[in-house]
């Protein structure tokens, strides 16, 4: 098969490609504008899977360009694996119309030479945060979903509700979105993970950076919560396992079995970690001691989110093989290797 990743520069693109590549036989092409990654990824890509993968340095939202350079010159694609957005949720705040252009265009572009180009197969990057508030955990497929707070939430759901209604018109075209939960941690090797421009906002690569010096401040958004040790409850999963699931995804919808042109998975480990317990698993692989600060509650956190991934068990036969241990180890191990190479000026960051 042929396959189409959008983003394949980015965190979750990348992994998926390294296991596309290490478990079939399916050709990759990328197309990622890097404007939150940069080529070296591919590099990383080459030294774990010993292949290379073209990518397209195309912006999704210029459809002139992405038709004529890249879907009339790349014929007979099977599937797009589409990642490609932008992901700051405070950013998206701040620019929303930024984050609608970018992940709603992108979306609809792509859409359109799907149409043109007949590719029978698509798979899109959604998130938890279509679930926003919810007292019942953990959630489901059938859990409503909610506006999200934020802009950048917001184009997830409308991502969703604009590839199912697609899906409908399409007899022959079959269309998954997968939720992910909080993806973490790193390819086993250390040899390729997060780093993303600027400094990070996610709970792990904080963690891993303020362990390093990159930054100064390790902060825990709120301890008045309702939960066990009073920090906020959340689903970690690890990257690769994530990665994993498209391949089985891909595999699915080309199967046949897929009964509907369009269907949702949550892809989470189905355990809910508190902020505190991320931290202690952090010091206990990598033997250091976490200097943090207790500061207020984050505007537009959860309390508490997790997933039933029975679904994703069921039909895509999804199996997690990965801990939280495995991911804290994996992604203390990656950032012992960026601090290796970063006066080597081998990565590039920010
Ligand atoms: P990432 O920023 O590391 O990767 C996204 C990639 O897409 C980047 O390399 C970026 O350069 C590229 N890109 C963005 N806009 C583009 C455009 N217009 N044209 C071409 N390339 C473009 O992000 P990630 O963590 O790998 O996330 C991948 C997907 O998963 C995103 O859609 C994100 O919203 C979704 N997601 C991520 C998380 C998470 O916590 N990481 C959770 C849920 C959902
Ligand atoms: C996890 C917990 C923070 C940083 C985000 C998006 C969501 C999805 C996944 C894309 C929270 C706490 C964090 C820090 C802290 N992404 N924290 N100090 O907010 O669950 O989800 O990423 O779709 O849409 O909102 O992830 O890693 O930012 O935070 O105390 O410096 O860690 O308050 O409880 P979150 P996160």
């Amino acid at each position: 098969m042929k396959i189409v990743v959008t983003g394949g520069a980015g965190y979750i693109g990348s992994h998926t490609i390294i296991d596309i590549l290490e478990r079939t036989d399916h050709e990759v092409v990328s197309i990622d504008n890097f404007s939150n990654s940069n080529e070296d990824t591919f590099d990383r890509i080459e030294e774990i899977t010993g292949k290379r993968v073209k990518n397209y340095n195309i912006d999704l939202t210029a459809y002139k360009t992405l038709k004529e350079e890249f879907f009339e010159k790349e014929n007979d694609i099977d599937g797009i694996i589409h990642f490609a957005a932008l992901k700051a949720v405070g950013e998206s705040v701040e620019k929303p119309v930024k984050y609608y252009q970018n992940n709603l265009n992108g979306l609809i572009n792509l859409l359109k030479c799907v149409q043109k180009f007949d590719v029978p197969s698509f798979i899109f990057s959604s998130s938890c945060t279509v679930y926003g508030n919810v007292k019942v955990q953990p959630v489901t497929e059938d859990t409503p979903t909610q506006t999200p707070e934020s802009p950048y939430g917001y184009t997830k759901l409308v991502g969703e509700k604009i590839l199912s209604d697609f899906s409908k018109t399409k007899a022959a075209f079959h269309a998954l979105s997968l939720r992910y939960f909080n993806p973490v941690g790193a390819h086993m090797s250390g040899l390729n993970g997060e780093l993303p421009k600027g400094r990070p906002n996610n709970l792990v690569p904080v963690v891993t950076q303020s362990a390093s010096g990159w930054i100064d401040d390790l902060c825990v958004h709120g301890t008045d919560y309702e939960t066990r040790d009073g920090t906020p409850i959340r689903d970690y999963i690890h990257v690769s396992d994530i990665a994993h699931a498209h391949v089985l995804a891909l595999e699915y919808l080309q199967s046949g079995k897929a009964a509907a042109n369009y269907d949702v998975f949550n892809l989470g480990s189905g355990t809910g970690v508190t902020v505190l317990e991320v931290i202690q698993a952090f010091e206990e692989v990598s033997e250091i001691k976490l200097n943090y600060t207790v500061g207020p509650r984050r505007d537009g956190d959860v309390e508490i989110i997790y997933a039933n991934n029975q679904k994703a068990k069921d039909l895509l036969h999804w199996e997690i093989n990965h801990s939280i241990e495995d991911a804290m180890r994996s992604a203390w191990k990656w950032q012992q290797y960026l601090n290796e190479v970063k006066s080597g000026d081998k990565v590039h960051h920010g």
